[in-house]
């Protein structure tokens, strides 16, 4: 079954910058719980334990985020803050967290062949944390793993976005074979205005068959001279069968500062507000 999720996270995120300039991009907080946080939450929802994580210069924060804080828990220990902690430290009890360096940035692609020797031989699954994706009955990676489990193939999640966003992402077509599901037959990364399959944008959650990484092995650098996932998935579909799952939930794209402050708007009121956690100056505020 799908153990691993691996998690491509050596980006600079200049889009945020300066705040970027010295901290990680997946530790900028969506309200009090890193972007990166949430993706490790979403995997462990869906029954993943060992958590690959892609990582670049500058990174420490990440690492540390998923360890003890020892002199930290001391200050706080016996005061009405240690709840805050209870989430963080179930996820780090729930899950092992191994770390890889990637030495150069040559795309999603490379990063995820970087992640080879963190994942072996098995179906693995890949989160961009980027991508916030909230559904309160069944997160979006469990909903690719009780599919993975029915077709053992390789699965893309996927949403429908404006024609004019098309440009932005890695775009599939094909076949609907059940609802919402369909077997691809093309896709393209970063198609030019006008020119995309169709308006099916690949978010990022995979699942991934381990054949993927002799596929990157031999995949050219493509759009940006970057080697893309989308060109190595393209390879798999045609040689066998990959799907697009159409997926149940919210997606918030955190990479840009719009998407950002979208999600910050919507955990605030839908998560942080109505959670028990104490020490949340909110009570008179809640609706
Ligand atoms: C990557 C993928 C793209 C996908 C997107 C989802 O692009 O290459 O296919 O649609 O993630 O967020 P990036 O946003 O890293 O440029």
């Amino acid at each position: 079954m799908i153990k691993k999720c691996l998690f491509p996270a050596a980006g600079y995120g200049t889009r945020f910058l300066p705040a970027t300039k010295s901290m990680p991009k997946e530790m900028m907080p969506i309200v009090n719980k890193p972007l990166i946080e949430y993706g490790v939450d979403e995997a462990i929802q869906a029954g993943i334990n060992a958590m690959c994580i892609v990582t670049g210069r500058g990174k420490y924060s990440l690492m540390d985020h998923f360890d003890k804080n020892y002199e930290l828990e001391h200050q706080i220990r016996g005061t009405n803050k240690e709840a805050l902690l209870e989430d963080i430290r179930a996820t780090i009890y729930a899950a092992s967290f191994t770390y890889i360096r990637q030495k150069e940035m040559c795309g999603l692609g490379h990063a995820i062949l970087t992640g080879q020797e963190l994942v072996g031989d098995d179906a693995f699954s890949v989160v961009l944390a980027d991508d916030l994706c909230i559904n309160q009955e069944q997160g979006v990676l469990a909903q690719m793993v009780t599919l993975y489990k029915q077709f053992r193939c390789s699965i893309v999640a996927v949403e429908e976005v404006p024609e004019n966003e098309t440009h932005k992402y890695g775009v599939i077509s094909g076949q609907e074979i059940k609802h919402d599901l369909f077997r691809v037959d093309n896709m393209v990364e970063k198609p030019e205005l006008g020119t995309a399959p169709s308006n099916l944008a690949i978010i990022g959650r995979y699942i991934l068959t381990p054949d993927i990484f002799e596929i990157l092995e031999h995949t050219v650098p493509g759009k940006n001279g970057e080697i893309q996932i989308t060109d190595a998935l393209l390879k798999q579909a045609k040689d066998g069968c990959v799907l697009a799952h159409k997926f149940k939930g919210k997606r918030f794209d955190c990479g840009s500062v719009e998407g950002f402050i979208e999600a910050t708007n919507y955990c605030y009121e839908n998560i942080y507000l109505t959670s028990d956690a104490p020490n949340q100056s909110h009570t008179t505020v809640k609706y």
